[in-house]
């Protein structure tokens, strides 16, 4: 893992749920980490605990969509050998019908899981070329296979993301660099359980976020894409035609997990 992905990896949205896992395992396998989320009191818990691993650690608490991430990440992580770059930070942060909803709110979640990605990318990505050895692990949804009412938009850009880890993949593996879209079903993450999503629902496939994590980095050479948590046969049905009964059974099953409006 080292020779391959080291000595530095950025784990954006580093601090809880699977990018904490992601970084607990990188540590392990002796990687020195540079972390970046918003909330300083679970990244600095997660920067100490991966620390006393033995790992060199850098945190920078920073809003992945403000203007320019580069330049904020660059001022940590310039002059660092950064073979890794995961790119987890991505949940919807805002759920609403399309028409009535706040334009500006949707905004944000294109920046994140659009803009973000590809600024974060577009710069390691360009950096490990140049010394043909890397890896860029994409964290993406199931959610990303087919629309659904209320997050239409974030289906729309985790589909980008997978769309994009295909072409990026094909362009980057000639040069030693591994792409990979991770693709996640519902994993029990602070975020997740924040939202307040029953994930105790009788039949509900719940995956844990170290599970994910470990399958992410057995798999980064596996690209384009690989789906966790044994969601395979259901990505791939949620991909498939006709569209109309696929896209109304899986809101049908959505719904049910869905908070109850109080
Ligand atoms: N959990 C699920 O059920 C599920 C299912 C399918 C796919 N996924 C995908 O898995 C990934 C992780 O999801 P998650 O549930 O752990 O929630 P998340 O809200 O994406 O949080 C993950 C990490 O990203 C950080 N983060 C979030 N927004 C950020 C921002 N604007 N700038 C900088 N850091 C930010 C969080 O810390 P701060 O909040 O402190 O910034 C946290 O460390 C996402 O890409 C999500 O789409 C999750």
């Amino acid at each position: 893992m080292i020779d391959r992905y080291g000595p530095w990896a950025v784990i954006a949205g580093g601090s809880e749920g699977v990018g904490a896992a992601f970084a607990h395992r990188l540590a392990d396998a002796g990687l020195n980490l540079v972390l970046i989320a918003r909330k300083p009191g679970p990244l600095a818990e997660t920067a100490a605990a991966v620390r006393a691993k033995g790992v060199e650690v850098r945190t920078l608490e920073l809003d992945l969509v403000a203007p320019d991430p580069v330049k904020a990440v660059r001022e940590v992580t310039d002059g660092l050998e950064v073979g890794l770059l995961v790119f987890n930070a991505g949940a919807n942060s805002y759920g609403h019908e399309f028409v009535t909803g706040g334009l500006d709110r949707f905004q944000g979640v294109i920046d994140l899981n659009i803009t973000a990605q590809l600024a974060l990318t577009h710069h390691f990505g360009a950096l490990m070329k140049e010394r043909g050895r890397g890896g860029i692990l994409l964290v993406g949804s199931l959610a990303g296979y087919m629309g659904q009412p209320q997050i239409s938009i974030y289906s729309a850009v985790k589909a980008f993301g997978r769309v994009f880890a295909e072409g990026l993949w094909l362009e980057m593996r000639e040069h030693g660099v591994d792409v990979l879209e991770l693709v996640l079903g519902v994993t029990r993450t602070p975020a997740m359980e924040r939202a307040g999503l029953n994930m105790d629902m009788p039949g509900l496939n719940v995956a844990e976020p170290d599970d994910v994590a470990r399958e992410g980095l057995e798999h980064l050479a596996d690209g384009p894409v690989w789906v966790a948590g044994g969601n395979y046969d259901l990505a791939r049905k949620r991909a498939g035609f006709p569209r109309e009964k696929l896209v109304a059974g899986a809101h049908a099953a959505m719904k049910r997990m869905l908070p109850k409006p109080s």
